[in-house]
């Protein structure tokens, strides 16, 4: 339990991923606009690299007035791809979004001036 440091801000751009060592432990750290998301580098599926996954916007779908089908982005729900397999989890929860029982350890961050702290 503790704060560590984590990497500089600056290290990671908006959209991307690092993986960073936080003693015995490997953990992708990940950059949404300004926040920052940190979930354990192993995959609950069979051990893959978790942190060197792929990160976009969930697909929803909404039913409009007229009755059709519209699919959007939603931004606020990034998914990360385990880059062995294709698990797909999401960032905030490490839900797996096909099945919500299999689930990556997520960490809390937060930023102090130039830092990303991991919080565990
Ligand atoms: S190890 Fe991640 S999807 Fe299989």
């Amino acid at each position: 339990m503790g704060e560590h440091f984590a990497a500089k801000v600056d290290d990671i751009q908006p959209g991307q991923g690092i993986v960073v060592q936080i003693h015995e432990r490997s953990v992708g750290l990940f950059r949404v606009g300004e926040e920052f998301y940190a979930i354990r580098n192993v995959c609950p599926h069979q051990g893959g690299p978790l942190g060197e996954g792929s990160l976009f916007p969930l697909l929803r779908a909404q039913v409009v007035e007229t009755g059709k089908v519209k699919e959007f982005n939603d931004y606020e729900h990034m998914v990360l791809c385990c880059p062995w397999h294709g698990w797909e989890f999401d960032l905030k929860t490490g839900e797996c979004i096909a099945d919500r029982h299999q689930c990556a350890r997520v960490y809390k961050t937060r930023v102090e001036g130039d830092q990303v702290i991991i919080i565990d």
